[in-house]
């Protein structure tokens, strides 16, 4: 079978040369110019197949949840400050063998909070995990939005993926700034533990688990549960613990 393979050694490639073995690959790159392939370049210098997991959760249930109003900036309720406990204690235990992992949240005070009771691991705030921007919506509940501005409402119901808040952001536009973030994250060869919302983890969650971008808007990312992606060569596997009923 190895007849019919020819060595590719001229005009523009990308050779990946045992990567799976992790530390010992190599990347060759030969004549790569303009915009897109550069990019994907930079994308493959940057990725691994190092076994890791990344733990997704959203922060701890808000005030702004108990009322059901989008978007602000407040802080735990009761049982979101319980949940940000359960955490910290599920963490020390996970990462327990680890010798380093980091701890990245929001600039939002509601995931600083959630974080807040774990120690012992370096924390990093990125902006591009805030949540979806609700724009002129902030604060609303999703009634009184379709009471106020009803066009504003059935745009969103026809194309939550594209509808984009004014003022505020889109899905798409959420995808494309958490670029930053999964190249950082495909980057990482240590645990990461990424305390964000429901907009952003959907986006991050879809391109982990390859789901189709049709359905990142509507995935269901419940409050107080942790998912677990264990990244490496045999692609990525996913587990699942809810810490409260
Ligand atoms: O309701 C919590 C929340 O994180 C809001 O702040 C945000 O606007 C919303 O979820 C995003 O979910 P959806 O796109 O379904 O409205």
């Amino acid at each position: 079978m190895k007849r019919v393979y020819e060595p590719v050694q001229e005009g523009s490639y990308i050779k990946m040369i045992d990567m799976v073995k992790g530390e010992g690959g190599q990347l060759q790159v030969n004549n790569i110019s303009g915009y897109l392939p550069g990019r994907i370049v930079f994308f493959l210098v940057n990725s691994h197949l190092a076994p890791r997991p990344i733990l997704l959760t959203r922060h701890g249930e808000s005030l702004h949840n108990v009322r059901g109003r989008v978007g602000g900036d407040t802080v735990l309720s009761e049982d979101g400050e319980l949940y940000s406990k359960k955490l910290a204690n599920f963490i020390e235990k996970r990462l327990k063998n680890e010798k380093t992992a980091t701890i990245w949240t929001s600039t939002l005070q509601r995931t600083i909070l959630t974080a807040t009771p774990i120690v012992g691991f370096p924390k990093i705030q990125w902006r591009a995990l805030d949540e979806i921007n609700s724009g002129v919506c902030d604060g609303m509940t999703y009634e009184e939005i379709k009471k106020i501005m009803p066009e504003e409402y059935e745009s969103r119901k026809k194309d939550k993926l594209r509808y984009r808040y004014p003022r505020g952001e889109s899905y798409l536009d959420v995808i494309q700034r958490l670029e930053p973030v999964i190249i950082e994250l495909e980057r990482q060869r240590a645990p990461v533990v990424v305390i964000s919302h429901q907009a952003v983890l959907r986006a991050l969650y879809s391109y982990f688990a390859d789901r189709p971008l049709r359905e990142v808007p509507d995935m269901e990312m419940p409050l107080h549960t942790i998912i677990e992606i264990q990244m490496g060569v045999t692609g990525v596997e996913e587990k699942r613990y809810k810490l409260m009923d």
